[in-house]
């Protein structure tokens, strides 16, 4: 087949850029411990206010530099509304839904996850810098949705 020099060259300029893409976005995703949120388990609605780990929603270190964070959504809160977790520890978040679906962001951070009735979603994330973040629901969930707000303090590791 012949092909002209000029498209050839063109041909090869787009593909770098192509190259350059995956490259700048396996970069963006590595470099900042990022996780896509993943399906973790499934379980009733109606159950999730007695079964583990959702009858105790909250904060559990399970490690050095470890901890899990359970939330419930249910419209139109958070539980628990606040948390306090260390800077520079990996911070699993598990989170359900009794009802609709609603989402769970942090804005500045890697945590955006669909919340599902039926469907536990889990992801993890390391806060860099001790502050205070705001846990919003992006995912409009009825006429309380805009008052659907939290609060994530996070604490200087210790020994800092
Ligand atoms: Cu929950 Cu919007």
């Amino acid at each position: 087949m012949l092909v002209e020099r000029y498209e050839k060259i063109f041909m090869n300029i787009s593909g770098l850029f192509l190259l350059a893409a995956v490259v700048a976005l396996v970069i963006s995703v590595t470099g900042n411990h990022a996780s896509l949120p993943e399906p973790a388990g499934r379980l009733d609605p109606d159950d999730v206010r007695t079964t583990a780990p959702f009858d105790e929603p909250g904060v559990v270190q399970t490690g050095d530099d470890e901890y899990r964070v359970v939330y419930v959504a249910q419209a139109w809160r958070w539980e628990p509304a606040e948390v306090t977790v260390p800077a520079g520890a990996e911070i699993t978040f598990t989170v359900t839904s009794t009802d609709v679906i609603h989402g769970f962001f942090i804005p500045e951070t890697q945590a955006n996850a669909m919340v599902i009735p039926g469907q536990v979603t889990e992801f993890t994330i390391t806060f860099d810098e001790p502050g205070v973040h705001s846990l919003i629901c992006h995912e409009y969930c009825g006429i309380g949705h805009q008052d659907m707000g939290g609060r994530i303090t996070v604490e200087a590791a210790s020994g800092d």
